[in-house]
């Protein structure tokens, strides 16, 4: 196992970075439960077996586990970092910026893509990024009343579009993979596919269709699940939600919203808060409930935001 070793006089102490193990994912989830955020087990051991070549755990000299770096390398170009997590009683100690600065020595050739936290952004600029879109987690619960005022929402174009909920199945992800590459220029089949596969995870999945059968927008849904069935919540979250314009990105979540139990809590992260995500918001009742900063370490915006409504999955 290769051992990396940071030296820092000042803080008096040795950091080892070694690869992330399926025995430190359920540490790893409590971390993040701890800091607020909406990744379950599932999620972390399914991102974990696609990308968890590049995911560290820190280490005190002792082999203390003291944080994690989670980047999710999703193209040539670009990496997404979902998650880096410094314990409380480690922070302040210079340990997060090595760790950062080792993942991008790493991935030099990447667009580091994250979603920092309100009041984090100074963290990151210090590393050289810039600031991109304004981000929100936003919230609600499906209620009775915004379902009797949905549900016969009508085809929303006249030329024969339409919005359904499809199965899985190889055209699905043939699809789904076309439309990605098409209008954001990634591609994240094996994950689909992966996620499909799932027995506990698999997603609700609402998908828009022009007359001619090409994707136009698709949505996924997901129900929080913290590691077997007896911890499964009423939590679901939409994510991703990709359309083409406002009124498709509507009748998706529309979809999902109405094939869920009353009372449920929903959450969906948008990377960029932009017209069409407020107007969501607006028409089903839900509430911004944090806002952050989608940041990147090169060029601004790599990707098309204007037709992502919710990205990633978690
Ligand atoms: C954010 C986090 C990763 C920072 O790690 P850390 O080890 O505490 O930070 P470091 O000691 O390496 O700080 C490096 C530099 O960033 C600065 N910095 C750290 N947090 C900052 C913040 N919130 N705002 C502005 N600057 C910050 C430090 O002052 C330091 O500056 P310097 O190089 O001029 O001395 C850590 O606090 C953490 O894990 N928090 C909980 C999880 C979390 O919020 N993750 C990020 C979500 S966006």
């Amino acid at each position: 196992m290769s051992r990396d070793q940071l030296l820092k006089g000042s803080v008096n102490m040795e950091v080892h970075l070694r690869p992330m193990t399926h025995d430190d994912l359920k540490m790893a989830t409590t971390w993040e439960t701890m800091a607020g955020w909406t990744n379950d087990y599932c999620m972390r051991e399914m991102l974990f077996e696609l990308y968890g070549d590049s995911h560290e755990i820190a280490e005190t000299e002792d082999g203390e586990a003291i944080g994690f770096t989670s980047p999710n390398v999703i193209s040539q170009d670009l990496a997404f970092l979902e998650t880096i997590f410094i314990r409380e009683d480690f922070r302040g100690k210079q340990i997060g910026k090595y760790l950062m600065n080792k993942m991008m020595d790493t991935y030099s050739d990447r667009n580091f893509w994250l979603n920092a936290d309100t009041g984090k952004e100074g963290f990151y600029q210090k590393l050289g990024f810039k600031v991109g879109a304004k981000t929100a987690k936003c919230t609600g619960n499906v209620s009775e009343d915004v379902i009797e005022r949905v549900k016969d929402d009508g085809a929303f174009k006249t030329d024969g579009s339409t919005v359904t909920t499809e199965p899985a199945g190889e055209k699905l992800f043939k699809d789904l993979k076309k439309f990605e590459m098409t209008t954001l220029n990634i591609s994240r089949q094996s994950f689909f596919e992966k996620w499909f596969e799932s027995e506990l995870h698999k997603p609700i999945c609402a998908l828009a269709r022009d007359k001619d059968g090409v994707v136009i927008g698709y949505a996924l849904c997901r129900r929080l699940i913290y590691e077997t069935t007896s911890d499964v919540t009423q939590s679901y979250v939409i994510n991703p939600l990709v359309a083409d314009d406002g009124r498709i990105a509507n009748r998706l979540f529309r979809n999902i919203y109405i094939s869920l139990p009353i009372g449920s809590k929903i959450t969906f992260k948008s990377p960029n808060y932009h017209g069409g995500v407020e107007r969501l918001v607006g028409k089903f009742n839900l509430e911004v409930e944090s806002q952050g900063t989608a940041m990147f370490s090169k060029d601004l915006n790599p990707i098309d935001f204007s037709k992502i409504y919710s990205f990633f999955p978690y």
